[in-house]
């Protein structure tokens, strides 16, 4: 497991001033150098500008609007295409100036085509796309979830494959079987509704905490009992699992927390919330590590992987350590900036995808608000 941050990167939380083909001989980089490879993300409220080389990070700038969604409890979507828009040249400048290079050293352009929001989405495969016929350089459209998890390579080197990955983010909660990160992950198991950061999300905002919950409850929770209330945990009982083995439900966790809080509210007692958020991050995080452990046994797979937001949550990276130490199962764990959405998982997953010689996407690239994960790299 990774040590925590702070690591290579800048973030602002406002923006500051100002055909595809195959890589072409004359633009290839020296012998025994690797292609740089400039990565995209804006598939939700985070302009990410990464660039890599190989598997090394040479360059993290991510501008993030979540200030201008927080009143509204959620991400705007019109309000984050705009901040894309905005923030999307002052990024890559920031980008180019933080690895010392210049565009012209770009040797490929990896940007997410999915999944996320449609509008947002399109800002960066726009921009993405410019900046290949610009340069003459190829375009990847890659899958925002694998780029979660392929930003592993970027603590620890190339992936030990085959191996599982556990995604939480916001939208997503999956178990996945690992073939090549490049070009074959099967899904073994997902949210059935709600996603573990959209639980937290919600959650939080019962509590009256700030968001995007995820961190807030992280912080409350450290005050507070983990065993103080047994909330229930979703898709375990010996049913469940014959039809569900792999699977995650947390719409039943989010009701039962409302409904003790709503108890406590009418009884007059003061919500001990750092007790709540304790006792519903602990069900979050057993649940999940549980099945991902299972799911490792279950596949023969000796390697973890863990991305996505809710990765960042303290108790989720402490159990699962914990539980893959017990299991003999070695776990990779991104430092904690490179859990939320940034531009070095793209271009992470890019640099797997040159590395394998794979055709690039072509000039009609367009963003698919629901790419599915075994949609590595759109063509
Ligand atoms: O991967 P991500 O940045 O965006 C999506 O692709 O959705 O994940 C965002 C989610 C949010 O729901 C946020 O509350 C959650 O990740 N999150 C956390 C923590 N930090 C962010 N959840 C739990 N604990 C955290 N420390
Ligand atoms: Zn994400």
């Amino acid at each position: 497991m990774s040590a925590a941050d702070p690591g290579t990167g800048s973030r602002t939380a406002v923006p500051q001033g100002g055909g595809a083909r195959l890589l072409q001989p004359g633009r290839r980089p020296a012998p025994g150098i690797e292609p740089l490879v400039l990565g995209i993300e804006t598939s939700c409220d985070e302009t990410g500008v990464g660039l890599v080389r190989g598997t090394t990070l040479l360059a993290d700038a991510v501008a993030s609007s979540v200030e201008e969604h927080a009143r509204f409890g959620g991400v705007v979507p019109e309000v984050a295409s705009r901040a894309h828009l905005e923030a999307m040249v002052p990024t890559i400048t920031r980008a180019c100036e933080d690895a010392g290079v210049t565009l012209a050293d770009v040797d490929a352009v990896a940007v997410t085509a999915g999944p996320g929001l449609a509008g947002a989405l399109l800002v960066g495969v726009g921009a993405a796309k410019a900046l290949a016929w610009a340069l003459d350089v190829p375009l990847y459209g890659v899958n925002h979830l694998d780029a979660h998890v392929a930003v592993c390579v970027l603590d620890g080197g190339p992936m030990p494959t085959p191996c599982a990955a556990l995604l939480v983010s916001g939208g997503h909660t999956s178990l996945l079987h690992v073939v090549d990160i490049a070009s074959d992950v099967r899904l073994l198991g997902e949210t059935v509704d709600d996603a573990a950061g959209e639980a937290f999300d919600k959650t939080a905002r019962l509590l009256g905490l700030p968001y995007p919950g995820g961190p807030s409850i992280d912080a409350a929770a450290r005050e507070g009992d983990p065993t103080a209330i047994a909330f229930p945990r979703g898709l375990t009982s010996a049913r469940d699992l014959q039809r569900h083995r792999f699977d995650f439900s947390f719409s039943g966790l989010k009701t039962a927390v409302a409904r003790w809080v709503r108890a406590c509210e009418a009884s007059g007692r003061p919500v001990p919330v750092a007790d709540v958020a304790a006792s519903f991050q602990e069900a979050v995080a057993d649940v999940l590590t549980r099945k991902a452990v299972d799911a490792c046994r279950e596949n023969g797979l000796e390697h973890l992987m863990l991305g996505g937001g809710v990765s960042a949550n303290g108790r989720l990276r402490e159990l699962l350590a914990e539980r893959c130490e017990a299991a003999g199962i070695a776990l990779r764990v991104p430092r904690l900036r490179l859990c939320t959405d940034n531009g070095a998982m793209v271009a992470a997953l890019g640099a797997q995808v040159v590395a394998r010689g794979l055709a690039p996407s072509g000039p009609e690239l367009g963003g698919d608000s629901s790419l599915p994960v075994g949609t590595i790299l759109v063509p």
